[in-house]
């Protein structure tokens, strides 16, 4: 979703601000741009698509080598891509820039407001009317017309925004979405995520909510929306933000994928000492706490959600709560039964999903404690969450997750025998053998790796196919759903998840010659059931891809046209290993069909509107 980043220093601005545009296109845009400030003038161009044709525009055009600017990605909400609703926006007056993250959500009312009293407007966004607003708010002091003009806006809102009377600063902004600043030597930053200036500086502060800043090159100074001077601290990351080049892949999503072993060890690795999980980082999830725990509520949305329906089995089985799961943008529209007994989830890669976040909020409003299994350290749903389980799988550029899927699961698997040992849900003996297994799951995800040529020629002989089923039960349907996911996202062909049970009430009618059918099934106790139905579609002219586990390989392949096995480990663990699969072959249909794979269209990779 739509990045900003801005500068002030004593370099060139619109090479910082084209630099780290880029680092931030894994966060999905269509249209990018900058505004430069140079000797009291605004210089200003956008343009639709790629950052690459913003860098061409940019080609021999004067007015661009000053020192302060603003950029942004934008991922169209309200209007088309176009170079017209692209960011920077201005004001009338040609003075104010600005750039921003979120949704005005009374834009309408304040554009009818400000279009009486004879301002322009050129674009369809709700964004400009930041800028407008600012704009007939400024007499000569931009700090304040910034400060009169907040209390308008309704909704969220992450800004940058220049002016060409105070050509040596910027001014931050933050509402419900994310901002973060960069100290450098002489020179500072702005960005919607650390990674955009990480290789400039480690010396980071985020701003906290209804907090804003005056960014300098050499001075901040923070202030919160009644222009009131607050302290903040700056910190040094010393964690791994990962590495943002395809280290010799030809796309993110592969190289991610192939990460995934060593993103697992990372997960688990700093948390099992001496056959025993340490949870160091979450103080207070105690004996004491979890007692009065009656019920886990597990939250999230996409991909993290398919995590949490995964997670189910291994919550349930071993912690013998109830475990309820949910899309976060559904849980705050019910009524549902939270209170402080419940343990609520929170799972998310990028911790600012706006739907998560929300949900996060109602949750604790209901009086639940918060859990959040977060890969991107410090974000929002980290910093609201009483509870912080970090997934540490390294940046995720691919906007199609895979090993922070795998991290996530990973987390969930530690947690939900943390749980099981202080509530005494399962023996000594059942614990040691339960996280033997997840000691093994990077080495089991290596060897599946290992195998993936196979899965190429697989989808050698499918990619061309229309539509695709992917059926399982228990445990397997929630990666089938994962599975599904991905494989639409970034091949374009439309897929469905169903439970294979289900598909005779109604979906059956949609099997015809030549449909490809995937079966996951890998759970030994649901084996002959879920080969009936291989059978059932098989009967209706499908052709069939099995994933299944070693010891079922020759008994499924009398039923299904190819087959692919993993190693065979407790069913509550198994999603860790069938998913691999389900990636490995979206990735190479989406190849095969010459997909843009890394960054698919329409999606963004950090969701900051509901
Ligand atoms: C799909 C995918 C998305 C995300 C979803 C939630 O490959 O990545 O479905 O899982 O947008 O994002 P986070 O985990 O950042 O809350």
């Amino acid at each position: 979703m739509c990045g900003i980043v801005a500068y002030v220093g004593k370099n060139n601005a619109s090479s910082f601000l084209l630099r780290a545009l880029e680092k931030l296109e894994y966060r999905g845009y269509d249209s990018a741009g900058i505004a430069v400030c140079k000797e009291n003038k605004l210089n200003l161009i956008k343009k639709k698509g790629r950052i690459n044709v913003l860098r061409e525009a940019l080609q021999g055009l004067s007015g661009f080598e000053g020192f302060t600017g603003i950029g942004h990605t934008r991922w169209a909400t309200h209007g088309e891509p176009s170079d017209v609703n692209s960011h920077p926006h201005t004001g009338n007056s040609g003075k104010i820039a600005i750039v921003h993250n979120g949704i005005i959500e009374n834009y309408m009312v304040l554009k009818n407001n400000l279009i009486k009293k004879g301002v322009n407007f050129s674009s369809e966004t709700d964004s400009e009317v930041v800028a407008a607003l600012i704009d007939s708010s400024y007499e000569g002091d931009i700090f304040e017309a910034v400060r009169r003009a907040i209390p308008s806006f309704e909704g969220s809102f992450a800004l940058g925004i220049l002016c060409s009377d105070f050509p040596d600063q910027i001014i931050a902004v933050k509402k419900e979405s994310p901002l973060v600043l960069g100290f450098g030597d002489g020179e500072n930053y702005i960005a919607s995520d650390i990674s955009a200036f990480v290789e400039d500086t480690r010396n980071i502060c985020r701003l906290n909510e209804n907090e804003m800043a005056l960014i300098k090159a050499d001075s901040v100074s923070f202030y919160n929306f009644k222009g009131e001077k607050i302290n903040k601290n700056i910190t040094k990351i010393d964690w791994n933000v990962g590495s943002s080049d395809k280290g010799g892949f030809e796309h993110f999503m592969m190289k991610e994928i192939m990460e995934q072993p060593s993103a697992i060890r990372e997960t688990i690795s700093p948390r099992i000492s001496n056959g025993e999980i340490v949870l160091k980082s979450l103080k207070n999830f105690n004996e004491e706490y979890l007692k009065n725990v009656k019920k886990i509520f597990v939250i999230a949305c996409g991909s993290s959600y398919h995590v949490g329906l995964a997670s189910r089995f291994a919550l349930e089985k071993l912690t013998k709560l109830p475990v309820e799961v949910e899309l976060a943008s559904e849980f705050r529209y019910r009524s549902p039964i939270v209170d402080e007994t419940t343990l609520l989830i929170v799972i998310s890669q990028s911790g600012e999903t706006a739907d998560s976040l929300a949900a996060l909020r109602e949750g604790k409003r209901r009086g639940a404690k918060v859990m959040a299994i977060v890969n991107v350290v410090g974000s929002s749903i980290a910093s609201e969450a009483d509870f912080v389980f970090y997934t540490w799988a390294g940046i995720e550029v691919a906007v199609a997750t895979t090993k922070a899927y795998s991290s996530q699961l990973a987390s969930t698997y530690l947690v939900a025998l943390y749980v099981s040992k202080i509530l005494k849900t399962v023996s000594e003996s059942t614990f040691k053998n339960y996280l033997n297994y997840i000691e093994l799951l990077p080495e089991l995800v290596e060897k599946i790796l290992l195998g993936k040529e196979k899965i190429y020629e697989i989808a050698k002989k499918y990619y061309q196919c229309d539509n695709v089923f992917f059926i399982g039960r228990g445990v397997d349907y929630a990666v089938c759903m994962e599975g599904s996911l991905k494989f639409k996202e970034i091949s374009y062909i439309h897929s469905e998840a169903y439970a294979a049970g289900e598909l005779k009430h109604g979906t059956i009618s949609l099997i015809e010659s030549g449909t490809l059918v995937i079966a996951v099934a890998t759970d030994k106790r649901l084996f002959e059931k879920i080969s009936s139905n291989i059978r059932e579609v098989k009967a209706r002219g499908a052709v069939c891809m099995a994933i299944t586990i070693e010891p079922k390989k020759e008994e499924i392949s009398y039923v299904a046209n190819d087959v692919f096995f993993v190693s065979e480990i407790p069913e509550i663990f198994l999603p860790s290993l069938a998913v691999i699969p389900l990636q490995l072959f979206s990735y190479y249909s989406a190849l095969l069909r010459g997909r843009d794979i890394d960054k698919p269209r329409n999606l963004a990779k950090s969701v900051t509107v509901e």
